[in-house]
């Protein structure tokens, strides 16, 4: 298993390439199932979860090709309609299957995915939005087993804007008898980036990006080629890092609109964000002020970057309370960023970081992909050796994060244990 050394203390500089994003290529790849052909995808990261979704789509049928970032996915022949549980357990969003499935086929297994680690994670609301569309779901020795002759489309109240229910939903309601309407609809940048591909596939969607989205279903729909979007979680994790190394660094390629709610908390926080010739440019301050934050859907600030902005608070010139409203169990870092020197007190779905002068390196462990990018952060600006151990985590949904962090003046290194 790789671990990753860092010998904290660089400020980093230079310019940085921001890749496709996980959380946009997993539902795009997943919604090559809605129609035969073949489907070309580029910006697609080489990640982990990535390999995942293209063992899963193989298994069900479909012939995938990758080359570089391009990815092909040929889905004329599905001969198979589960998602087994080996696969769901390792990664959630292999349920993103069912409603393209159901929609196109009228058929799906699914495993429920069961607990994670950084929450309970149900998928009821997929579920029962695609009941009021028609279809029959029945859960069977841990599998959902899910069938219908027909999606019909219909008014879908959703009780939390879930980004994946949302996606799930849409991509079968554009193959569905009428009109659905689905209302508290997730707004985030992946989901327009999907309406926007379902759409450019013939899809008729109104409102992506809205809390209301209206999809008037059409008979068939034809193939995909799209670019995916680029990743914000990874644009902000960098952001974070050259503001905690009291660094300059420049980001290409990142969508600063998608990531307003970060850089509004950065620059409470002292950092210097510009955008400068098409290019995001992030100055670290000498001081880093207190700052409190509360994740919400977005464009709220994003749970995704909770732990990292955590990370950049553990050296604030004073007290910050960060507030976890979207998953229930999301600190599980915090206790790894304590053995670096970092003073932090949970206290509900709070937490209270108390800034200290300095961290120190140690032996860490990721327990999740966004804890394992606070863990990296927090070895870049501790004093002394940071070993991050089970980065797999990482490597789920970062692409060559040590190669891009190193090639900006981190003393970063993977090594295989
Ligand atoms: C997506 O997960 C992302 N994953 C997550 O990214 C992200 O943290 C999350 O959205 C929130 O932004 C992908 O896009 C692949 P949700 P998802 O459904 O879709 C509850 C990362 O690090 N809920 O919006 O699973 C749920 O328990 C990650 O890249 C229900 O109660 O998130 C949670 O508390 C991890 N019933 C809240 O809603 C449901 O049926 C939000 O979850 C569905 C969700």
């Amino acid at each position: 298993m790789d671990k990753i050394v860092i010998h904290g203390g660089q400020e980093l500089r230079g310019t940085v390439h921001v890749s496709g994003a996980k959380n946009a290529a997993l539902p795009l790849i997943c919604a090559a199932l809605l129609a035969p052909g073949k489907h070309r995808f580029s910006n697609v990261p080489r990640l982990r979860d990535i390999d995942t979704v293209e063992k899963l789509l193989s298994a069900l049928g479909v012939r995938i090709t990758r080359e570089g970032d391009l990815l092909e996915a040929d889905a004329s022949n599905i001969d198979n309609f589960e998602a087994p549980y080996d696969v769901v357990r390792t990664m959630r969003a292999s349920v993103l299957v069912l409603g393209p499935l159901l929609a196109r086929f009228g058929r799906a297994r699914v495993s429920l995915p069961g607990g994670c680690a950084i929450g309970a994670r149900p998928i009821d609301l997929h579920t029962k939005g695609l009941k009021a569309m028609g279809a029959e779901i029945d859960l069977e020795e841990g599998y959902l087993n899910a069938k219908a002759q027909q999606l019909v489309g219909t008014r879908i109240h959703l009780d939390l804007p879930t980004v994946g229910g949302t996606e799930n939903l849409l991509m079968a309601a554009t193959l569905a008898k009428g009109e659905t309407v689905l209302e508290n609809a997730a707004c985030e940048p992946e989901i327009v980036d999907l309406a926007e591909a379902l759409k450019s596939m013939g899809a008729r969607i109104e409102g992506a990006g809205t809390g209301t989205i209206r999809v008037e279903g059409v008979p068939e729909l034809g193939t995909l080629n799209y670019r995916i979007m680029p990743d914000r979680i990874e644009a902000g994790t960098l952001m974070v890092a050259a503001a905690m190394t009291r660094g300059d660094v420049l980001l290409e390629g990142m969508v600063p609109e998608h990531l307003e709610a970060l850089s509004a908390k950065l620059r409470e926080a002292g950092a210097d964000i510009s955008q400068e010739n098409g290019l995001t440019r992030v100055r670290g301050a000498g001081v880093i002020l207190p700052t409190n934050v509360q994740t919400s859907p977005y464009p709220g600030f994003p749970t995704d970057m909770q732990a990292q902005f955590m990370a950049l608070m553990t050296l604030a010139n004073g007290a910050s309370v960060i507030t976890e409203n979207v998953f229930e169990n999301r600190f599980m870092h915090v206790c790894e960023m304590q053995r670096l020197g970092a003073d932090i007190t949970i206290d509900g779905k709070s937490a209270i970081v108390k800034g200290v002068k300095k961290l120190y390196g140690a032996p860490v462990m990721a327990t999740d992909l966004r804890a394992s990018a606070s863990l990296v952060l927090c070895g870049l600006a501790a004093e002394g050796t940071t070993e991050v151990k089970r980065i797999y985590h990482l490597d789920r949904g970062y692409e060559r994060l040590e190669e891009k962090l190193r090639a900006l003046g981190a003393d970063i290194i993977r090594v295989a244990e």
